[in-house]
């Protein structure tokens, strides 16, 4: 694919099939203008939460959306050149339901690449994730970016290695929200070191852009929509010109400037989270939010989950929020605001921005 696609002829030629999909995945376009050689699209699926009921029975709503991601995947023109899975794709780690959704997943024609949820690890701290799928962090090039992968739902080795009666009674406690029995999320000493070695070979105009399962800035402590040493994986990331973070976990539309590095979330296939009573936990506030997700229809299984197609322009991302049942939703970087804003409400986003401090 050496022809550069731009947005406008892109977005014309997936009109029809973003009318008609309703699907959470994303389609991310990189496409760099001036001076680059290749543009290439891929996909990203995130949050479907496969869950287990007994013998051959899963939840049917969460298959569901799952099943109709890889369909849709599928059918994208122009061809993804692969897939991202952002994390949890089981609801508790159980092998029954990673290989459930492995197998619905494996209806994919491109590559995929994993990323680990905290639901696909703690009832056996990854073991049989890792089996099926390898290893948890990693890096790759391709086509002039970056890419990163890191487990970003780790926590304190006290905690993983507690006073557990059982593998599952751990992830019970890691599922819950509100809990202070639980434990943040965090990298971890061993993976910082890694990055910090595999970013020496890129040089810094080179776009990076990272994959994280929890954001890796300090949203919100209670649901964990926070990691623990987000700063120091900053600090690493800062040198670098375009840094991009896109993350799943938190099943809503979140976006956020921190220095050179923007901080973007991709919608679940399962359901949506409402939005946390505050954030006024974080140091860094997010922007404040101009419109707010719709709820859940109880009577609408798809309701307020979505897809995305992203595209990047000179290493900086575009976020087509395609949601089923609600308004779509563009969040783009505006040079101006130096941070992404919400373009479907670019007034009032604008006027966020000003006001407020990244
Ligand atoms: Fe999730
Ligand atoms: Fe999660």
């Amino acid at each position: 694919m050496n022809k550069r696609i731009d947005r406008r002829s892109f977005l014309k030629r997936s009109s029809g099939l973003l009318a008609a999909a309703s699907l959470p995945l994303s389609l991310i376009e990189i496409a760099f203008g001036k001076g680059s050689t290749d543009n290439f699209t891929f996909a990203y699926l995130s949050d479907s939460h496969i869950t287990h009921i007994k013998g051959n029975k899963f939840v049917h709503n969460w298959d569901r959306g799952l099943i109709r991601a890889v369909a849709e995947a599928n059918l994208m023109d122009p061809k993804p050149d692969f897939v991202f899975y952002g994390g949890d794709i089981a609801q508790l780690g159980k092998p029954e339901e990673i290989d459930h959704g492995l197998e619905i997943l494996s209806g994919l024609t491109p590559n995929v690449h994993y990323v680990m949820g905290e639901h696909d690890y703690y009832v056996d701290l990854g073991e049989y994730w890792k089996k099926r799928l390898g290893p948890d962090y990693y890096g790759f090039d391709h086509k002039g970016v970056h890419f990163i992968v890191l487990n970003s739902i780790l926590t304190y080795e006290a905690w993983m290695h507690g006073k557990w009666d059982s593998g599952m009674q751990r992830m019970l406690q890691m599922a819950r929200l509100d809990n202070p029995q639980g434990s943040p999320f965090m990298v971890g000493d061993r993976q910082r070191e890694w990055l910090k070695k595999d970013l020496e070979k890129v040089s810094r105009e080179t776009p990076i852009v990272v994959f994280s399962h929890s954001p890796l800035q300090k949203i919100y402590k209670g649901w964990n929509f926070w990691t623990e040493d987000a700063e120091q994986i900053q600090a690493l990331l800062k040198p670098f010109s375009k840094v991009t973070v896109i993350y799943g976990h938190v099943h809503q539309i979140q976006y956020n400037q921190i220095g050179n590095i923007s901080f973007n979330s991709a919608m679940a296939t399962a359901w949506p989270w409402p939005y946390p009573s505050t954030y006024k936990q974080t140091d860094s506030l997010l922007p404040k939010l101009t419109v707010e997700m719709n709820r859940a229809d109880p009577f609408f299984e798809r309701d307020a989950t979505g897809w995305q197609f992203i595209n990047i322009h000179s290493g900086n991302v575009e976020l087509h929020y395609l949601l089923p049942n609600n308004r779509n939703r563009i969040v783009a970087f505006d040079a101006e605001a130096g941070a992404p804003v919400d373009a479907k409400h670019q007034k009032m986003a604008k006027r966020t921005a000003a006001q407020t401090h990244y």
